[in-house]
């Protein structure tokens, strides 16, 4: 039987539901591996690397799937495990470090769709906030969070003299930037990876229903992870689309592979747009290491097409060991 790893991030004494959400995943995969002929076990990554280390020198698992998420609770530091993965050459999930810092990094990231000619809304960070800016809609964004993390109905705002002095403090802050908010519809494009190809999942668009006039229809926080709330109810994943949508849906695929291709990411990831009302993409996001709960987006877009729980782990693993991961 072939051994296999399941690497998660050390959980908080009270974590939030976020942070929670990785046991849901690792449990969902390790039932997988074991349907895939795997014998798994779990382990933890935190700043105390040497014992991961010593834990993988020894175990010598045939392959780690990767469900790190943080480090210590920082996303800056998320790319430690695949770094240290690299180092000890054992094949693993997903992307490999530099795309996950990168594709994690909101403002690099932007940067590299633009050199790859992917369209992104304007954005804004450090001494490129000035009061000189241009009046409108904006949204301030925390550049390492993830899941909606800082994300609030109070982040979009209307920049004028009244608003000015939101700049200032966003200018100061390396951990925040401003950006041109899409007024429009919102999308999710899912990619998996696999022994050949990656394969594109179908499209899921985000409804935003009865939402009262003023509230911007944005996922924040509450919509990502607050059952209760009313942004988590009626914010909802829609699978349908008539053909006006086709050529729109087109550039969304289009625009999400060479993002894959440009980044090159491996494994799964997820591609977040907002498209405005004359109907242009622009790619917000990408998500190198998108939730694999099975209630998450990503399942909901693999079931779409016919693939299970297993079959996705199964892609999944395939891509690792077709990548190989020894750089
Ligand atoms: N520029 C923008 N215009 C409109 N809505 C935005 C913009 N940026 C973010 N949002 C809203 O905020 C949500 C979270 O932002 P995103 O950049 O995807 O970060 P996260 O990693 O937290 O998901 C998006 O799903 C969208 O609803
Ligand atoms: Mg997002």
């Amino acid at each position: 039987m072939k051994k296999a790893v399941i690497l998660i991030n050390k959980i908080s004494a009270k974590p939030l539901p976020d942070e929670q959400d990785v046991l849901e995943q690792a449990e969902a995969v390790e039932k997988a591996m074991q349907l895939c002929g795997y014998s798994s076990q779990r382990a933890y990554f935190d700043l105390n690397m040497k014992i991961t280390w010593e834990f993988l020198t020894k175990l010598k698992p045939d392959v780690v799937f990767n469900l790190v998420e943080t480090v210590s609770g920082r996303g800056e530091l998320i790319h430690l495990a695949p770094t240290l993965l690299e180092c000890l050459e054992i094949p693993f999930t997903g992307s490999a470090s530099l795309p996950l810092y990168i594709s994690s990094h909101k403002v690099l990231a932007k940067s590299r769709f633009i050199e790859l000619g992917l369209p992104t809304p304007c954005w804004y960070y450090g001494e490129s906030i000035t009061d000189k800016m241009q009046e409108g809609n904006y949204i301030i964004k925390p550049v390492w969070e993830d899941g909606s993390s800082g994300i609030t109905d109070n982040s979009v705002f209307y920049l004028d003299e009244s608003s000015i002095d939101r700049l200032q403090v966003v200018r100061k802050n390396r951990k925040l930037f401003l950006e041109e908010y899409i007024q429009g519809r919102e999308f999710n494009i899912a990619v998996i990876g696999g022994k050949n190809e990656p394969l594109v999942l179908p499209p899921a668009e985000i409804r935003f229903t009865d939402y009262p006039p003023g509230k911007p229809h944005i996922l924040n926080y509450a919509s990502k992870w607050d059952e209760g709330s009313f942004e988590y109810r009626n914010s909802v994943r829609h699978f349908d689309f008539t053909g006006e949508d086709a050529s729109l849906i087109e550039k969304l695929k289009k625009i999400s592979l060479s993002c894959w291709k440009g980044f090159d990411l491996g494994g799964y990831a997820r591609f977040d747009f907002r498209v405005n009302q004359n109907n242009e993409p622009f790619l917000l996001e990408v998500n190198a290491n998108p939730c694999l709960s099975p209630d998450a987006g990503f399942i909901a877009a693999a079931g779409k097409t016919g693939l299970d729980y297993k079959a996705v782990v199964e892609r999944i693993l395939a891509d690792a060991f077709a990548r190989n991961v020894i750089i």
